[in-house]
């Protein structure tokens, strides 16, 4: 699916949240046989964020989007959807969208997740979107939460050392002309379903112990290498900007090799191209969120600038969306 935006539906705020523990390489070397040199050589991974037994993928949600609807400026009770990407719910039901919703002070307001893996901040952006776009509501938040750590084999190391817990989130509102978000490039494809995959607790198909996240590094690998080049191509050709409109290269941060496998492909160059994946990992569907709000927060982006998100992952997904960032220098704090 590729949609040039034809609604303006612009962002108000953003917020990220990761949890305060600290897990490094070296930690993870003493446990397990692998090395901060490997891990850091192959992923440029160097440690990562890991939620608290006290702590959920609702309780990581709420702390973000408390954040993106103080800088937006609204009320949570102004909201009129809230949509959550993640792959590590609380629960199968009810929604981690109902649950940050009711600690925001927005119950009432329908509140859903959304499933697509590591794509899933991206599709949530362009379900968001849509219906801003349609009139269906005014003012949208859309929210990436993850506690992958609760997904992992710690003793497999070919998986435990990449992910990493955290979340973020961003409001969005229609502005009743154009501008804002721009354009969208989706799809998944089932075929490469088992190359990364969490089977769902209690079904048929979860393994006796686990469930946990099971993946084919190498293959998973060209994928991402593939597919995040050729979305961010097609969603800048659907409407009509090239590389060198690009400010921004927000990839999703799976791995520093893919993202300057990407970057390098698409001719952008480094100095656009923002990577926090050496201290958060692989946060999933939070992973562009959190990389957003940092380097907005950090004068890495600007009003004004195009910035490019691509999102890949389980599904096998992608998504990738351009977008003219429209929150004021002001509300950096
Ligand atoms: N520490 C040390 N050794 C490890 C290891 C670890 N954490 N994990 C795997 N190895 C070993 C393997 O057992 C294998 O050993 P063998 O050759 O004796 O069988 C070897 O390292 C594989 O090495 P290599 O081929 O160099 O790995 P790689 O370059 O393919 O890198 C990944 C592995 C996982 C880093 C890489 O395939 C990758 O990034 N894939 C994409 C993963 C991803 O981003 N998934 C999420 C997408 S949203």
């Amino acid at each position: 699916m590729i949609t040039a935006c034809r609604r303006g539906v612009e962002m108000l705020g953003i917020g990220s949240y990761a949890p305060e523990r600290v897990m490094t390489n070296d930690e993870l070397a003493a446990r397990i046989d692998t090395s901060d040199e490997w891990i850091a050589s192959r992923t440029g991974i160097r440690e990562r964020r890991i939620a608290s037994d006290a702590e959920s993928a609702a309780d990581l949600g709420t702390a973000a989007a408390a954040r993106a609807i103080e800088m937006a400026g609204v009320d949570a009770s102004e909201l009129g959807l809230i949509v959550v990407a993640t792959a590590s719910p609380d629960y199968y039901f009810p929604a981690t969208a109902a649950l940050i919703g009711e600690r925001l002070g927005a119950a009432g307001v329908p509140g859903y997740d959304l499933s697509a893996a590591c794509t899933g901040f991206v599709f949530a952006l362009a379900q968001a979107y849509g219906q801003v776009a349609s009139g269906l509501t005014d003012t949208a938040l859309v929210v990436g939460c993850e506690v992958f750590s609760r997904l992992l084999d710690w003793d497999d190391r070919s998986t435990c050392v990449l992910f990493g817990d955290g979340a973020g989130a961003v409001v969005l509102r229609g502005n009743g002309s154009k501008g804002g978000l721009l354009g969208f490039e989706l799809g998944s494809n089932g075929q490469g379903g088992d190359l990364l995959k969490v089977a769902a607790a209690g079904h048929s198909r979860a393994p006796a112990v686990g469930p946990y996240v099971t993946m084919d590094g190498p293959q998973v690998y060209k994928f991402a290498t593939t597919v995040s080049v050729e979305s961010a191509a097609r969603v800048l050709d659907a409407i009509g900007l090239t590389v060198d409109d690009v400010d921004v290269f927000v990839p999703h941060q799976a791995n520093l090799r893919i993202i300057e496998h990407a970057a390098r492909r698409l001719g952008i160059p480094a100095e656009k191209v923002v990577a926090n994946v050496d201290r958060y990992g692989n946060t999933s569907a939070a992973s562009i969120p959190i990389c957003l709000d940092e380097a907005y927060r950090t004068g890495r982006i600007e009003p004004g600038d195009v910035v490019l998100m691509v999102g890949f992952g389980g599904g096998l997904s992608w998504g990738s969306c351009v977008m003219e960032w429209t929150i004021p220098l002001k509300e950096r704090g």
